[in-house]
């Protein structure tokens, strides 16, 4: 019997990756893909793929019960909306929890699987309001006795080609900006999520009323740009680790909005593991075991060498 997966962000890289790993077992999954946006030219591909699209927004709980309806499993990731104020946004990501949860009682969803991030205000007394509203649903999901799987993920490589990519200071020389000083902190190769994912939907009962936290590597800001050193210096581009400073940070993106929140996940970060579900290397562990195909970072920065090199021209 195919097990019928609704999942959120299809159209994007966390369910895009799920949507992926569940079609390559076409005989023992049905995928709901879900999309503000059925025509979309990343919604029709889902379709052509042999997805079914449903259409449904965070916000609208009404258009949350139908896709869920039925369904065995659903893998949600949100995103807060785009507002000037991260409070304001962080407050509507926290209803888009809510949303999901009545939907989910509705239908009597046999199993959520929801990839959340840390309640930094609560660890470090800053609060990160992106961050923290994903840790709050993740407890709303529990105070409901929600058949929660909450999946703690750390920064994508992703990140390294767009926002986090090194900053030109004059030909072929590029600072990496990151105020993380010796600490080391885990990534994802995101791209994979979706392998664990399907592993956690087919043992269901191993996961079930778990949180888990997934990373498939660790490193120093000076680590990071050791490895994009050894892959870019013999294509001619160099990277320096700037030993960026939180007021640095902050004076370099003083006009955008939330960079206070932004450097306040920076102090999260230098906290180390101050959050007991960052174990040591436990997430690693189990990043690596149920993301196989996943690669350490190193192996990233070699298979997108030429994305990087074209990132930063
Ligand atoms: N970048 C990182 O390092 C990192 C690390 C940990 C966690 N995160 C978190 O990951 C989340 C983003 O995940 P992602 O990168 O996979 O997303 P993404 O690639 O930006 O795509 C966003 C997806 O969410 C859907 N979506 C957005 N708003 C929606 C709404 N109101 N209702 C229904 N669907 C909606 C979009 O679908 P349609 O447009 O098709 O409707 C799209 O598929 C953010 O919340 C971020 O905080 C990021």
């Amino acid at each position: 019997m195919k097990k019928v997966v609704t999942v959120f962000g299809a159209t994007g890289q966390q369910g895009g990756s799920v949507v992926r790993a569940l079609l390559e077992q076409p005989d023992n999954f049905h995928v709901r893909a879900v999309t503000r946006n059925p025509t979309s030219p990343k919604s029709l591909a889902l379709r052509a793929a042999g997805c079914q699209l449903v259409q449904a927004e965070l916000a609208q709980t009404e258009s949350l019960i139908p896709i869920l309806q039925g369904a065995d499993c659903c893998f949600l990731v949100t995103r807060p909306p785009v507002k000037m104020v991260q409070e304001e946004a962080a407050k509507d990501e926290y209803q888009y929890g809510m949303n999901v949860a009545n939907a989910c009682m509705a239908v009597g969803l046999p199993h959520l699987m929801f990839t959340t991030l840390p309640n930094c205000e609560k660890i470090t007394g800053a609060a990160v309001p992106w961050s923290d509203s994903k840790a709050r649903i993740a407890e709303y999901f529990k105070e409901k006795g929600l058949p929660l799987t909450a999946i703690t993920l750390p920064d994508f490589y992703e990140n390294y080609l767009s926002v986090l990519k090194p900053q030109k200071v004059e030909d072929d020389v590029y600072n990496l900006e990151i105020p993380t000083g010796e600490q080391a902190y885990s990534l994802i190769n995101i791209s994979y999520l979706g392998e664990a994912v399907r592993h956690i939907i087919t043992h269901r009962d191993e996961y079930i009323n778990k949180d888990i936290t997934l990373a498939t590597d660790r490193l120093t800001v000076g680590e990071i740009a050791d490895i994009m050193n050894t892959h870019l210096q013999p294509m001619g581009k160099t990277v320096r680790n700037a030993e960026f400073t939180l007021d640095q940070t902050r004076e370099k993106y003083k006009h955008r909005a939330g960079i206070e929140d932004l450097v306040n996940w920076y102090k999260f970060i230098l906290a180390g593991p101050a959050d007991p579900q960052y174990e040591e290397y436990k997430d690693i562990e189990l990043g690596r075991k149920l993301m196989p195909s996943a690669k350490s970072f190193d192996e990233w920065i070699r298979e997108n060498k030429e994305a990087l090199a074209a990132a930063l021209s």
